[in-house]
């Protein structure tokens, strides 16, 4: 479907390990790959196979040891730190694992005050965080704060977070594994959704294998290499 569209993120032989203690270990492998706009690219994979860790080399939070991403035609890495900062906020969106929400804030607050410094310019702030946490179902749960919320939610609030600005790149890691069977699905659909609408670029871990069937394209990882790369159709 996107085929002849020019490639969003482009991996060249990434390379990354870490030590701890004596021990080093390789964890990505060397990784080549093109991700298109205008897709939800999906990442399978076993625990500690390299998820997050390719997530986090290809969103530039993490860098290679070899290798390079070229995200939006641009090398990242070699930014200086506050450029690359300034990069991440004004092209990309993420959703963290561990959801990394503020306990002062209420939902609405986790996604409006973000948007001030991220958002597209004469974007109506208020009005694109409602429609976000409408799009997530959390219209009733606004004015709560972290404590009051069950971990779904909690984890429907940071995708929320991350959508409203509508992102060119969107980075999300498990995003629906603390939900059940139907918002997990919503979520996914809602990406996809994105994608398509917005020629945004979304890649999303995911270890639930019934999710697979809403990417256009999945990436099966293992021990830090792309054991198979399936484009489904629509
Ligand atoms: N900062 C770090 N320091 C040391 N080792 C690390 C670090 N980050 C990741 N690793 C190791 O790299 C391997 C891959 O980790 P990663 O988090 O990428 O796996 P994953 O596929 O996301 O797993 P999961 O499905 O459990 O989230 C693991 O064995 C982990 O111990
Ligand atoms: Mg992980």
């Amino acid at each position: 479907m996107t085929l002849d569209n020019a490639p969003s993120l482009v991996a060249h032989a990434l390379h990354r390990g870490f030590v701890s203690g004596h021990v080093r270990q390789e964890v990505i492998r060397g990784i080549s790959l093109e991700i298109f706009p205008g897709e939800l690219t999906m990442i399978a994979g076993p625990s500690g196979s390299g998820k997050t860790t390719l997530l986090a080399l290809l969103s530039g939070l993490l860098s290679p040891e070899r290798g390079s991403v070229i995200s939006l035609g641009q090398e990242i890495e070699t930014l200086p730190e506050r450029e690359r900062e300034r990069y991440r906020l004004r092209h990309t969106g993420f959703v963290f694992q561990g959801f990394n929400l503020f306990s002062s804030l209420t939902s609405f607050e986790q996604v409006v005050l973000p948007l001030q410094y991220g958002a597209r310019p004469g974007t109506d702030l208020k009005q694109a965080a409602l429609y976000a946490l409408e799009e997530v179902g959390l219209t009733e749960k606004l004015h709560l704060r972290p404590l009051e919320l069950s971990g779904g939610e909690k984890q429907r609030v940071a995708v929320a977070r991350a959508i409203a600005k509508a992102p060119e790149l969107l980075f999300a890691d498990e995003p629906t594994s603390a939900l059940d069977s139907h918002n997990a699905e919503r979520i996914v659909v809602l990406f996809k959704r994105l994608a398509h609408r917005h020629q945004s670029t979304i890649v999303c871990v995911t270890h639930d294998e019934h999710l697979l069937r809403h990417a256009d394209r999945v990436l099966h990882l293992r021990d830090g290499l792309i054991l198979d790369d399936k484009r489904r159709s629509a």
